[in-house]
């Protein structure tokens, strides 16, 4: 064989075990910046005000033990690598660079309204890790999901036992909810107006339907959910929140949001909560039912990083 065509065969070797070993090491990245909301790395950066040189950046971490100090450049590194840091001039005359936040660690500030780290903290939670060393064996048994694998209970019997998890659930969906609500009432505000009333079925705490009764004062919002999640919850005057299982029955309203239910749940068991909708607007003149979800693409866009958040997330419903 020519060594034109051993180079060519030795090329495309390494470019394949690139990309297994880029798959292998793929949970370092999620696992990084999970380390570095922990540690408060992105807070110490914004209050700084100005780029943060390395030492500033250690000396600000006051809980960081003295001889871990040496592994934080590598650390901050790799987040630099992902897009989550930036490095910048400390001055114009200065030579000397210091780390600055980009757009996506904006939006893992504590205090950003729109903050994603709840969400982020709670899909790295252990319990929500752990399924994923069941997947193959999941495939060999009758178990619903491999959360129920692993964990022996599904993700709301687990939510309803362990209230640390539920907590950390809710805030996670809370602070998705935020950022959607942002953009739901500004731009499809026509689809909540002359309605009377409204369930938020699978509301969690509330963030949803508290922005839609704020937004609509003589709107009478419920927020329909389990339990264990309504308990303890404070209404406010055109808005309540009530236990029950949406299997069994939803209250009836003008009007039923779904927001990121359908897609945790079976074909028939889709169909199953749809009847329990139909039969709550039942009789309501322009009664409608309202889904917000994400929905799989059947052609691929140019934006490759939507394509792929759309496999992985439909990879965790079917994990979960
Ligand atoms: C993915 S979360 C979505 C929460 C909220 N709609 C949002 O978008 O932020 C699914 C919600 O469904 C609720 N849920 C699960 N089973 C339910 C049932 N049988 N009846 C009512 N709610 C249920 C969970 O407690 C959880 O709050």
């Amino acid at each position: 064989m020519s060594n034109l065509a051993d180079g060519r065969r030795n090329a495309e070797l390494l470019e394949a075990q690139s990309l297994i070993w880029n798959h292998i090491f793929n949970f370092i990245n999620s696992m990084s910046l999970k380390c570095a909301i922990q540690l408060g790395i992105p807070d110490a950066i914004r209050n700084h005000g100005k780029p943060i040189t390395l030492s500033e950046l250690i000396a600000a971490l006051t809980r960081l033990h003295p001889a871990k100090a040496n592994c934080i450049p590598r650390l901050m590194r790799i987040l630099v690598h992902s897009g989550f840091f930036a490095r910048a001039k400390i001055s114009q005359n200065d030579e000397e660079e210091g780390f600055v936040l980009t757009n996506a660690s904006q939006l893992l500030l504590n205090d950003h309204p729109l903050s994603v780290s709840p969400f982020l903290l709670a899909m790295l939670d252990p319990c929500l890790t752990r399924p994923w060393h069941y997947v193959s064996t999941w495939f060999l048994n009758d178990d619903p999901t491999p959360f129920a694998t692993a964990n022996e209970r599904t993700i709301w019997e687990y939510a309803a036992h362990e209230p640390n998890f539920n907590n950390l659930f809710n805030e996670a969906m809370a602070s998705d909810a935020r950022l959607v609500m942002n953009v739901l009432i500004n731009e499809c505000k026509g689809v909540f107006e002359g309605l009377k009333s409204l369930v938020d079925v699978g509301g969690g705490t509330g963030t949803v339907a508290k922005a839609i009764a704020k937004e609509f004062p003589h709107l009478e919002c419920i927020v329909f959910d389990l339990p264990h999640v309504a308990a303890g919850l404070q209404g406010t005057n055109n808005l309540k929140y009530v236990g029950g299982s949406m299997f069994e029955a939803i209250p009836p309203a003008d009007a039923i949001l779904l927001k990121w239910i359908m897609h945790d749940w079976s074909h028939e068991n889709c169909v199953k909560i749809l009847k329990r909708c139909k039969e709550a607007i039942k009789g309501r003149e322009g009664g409608k039912l309202i889904i917000i979800d994400m929905v799989m693409e059947t052609k691929q866009t140019e934006d490759h990083e939507s394509n792929e958040t759309e496999l992985l997330f439909d990879m965790l419903m079917m994990v979960v």
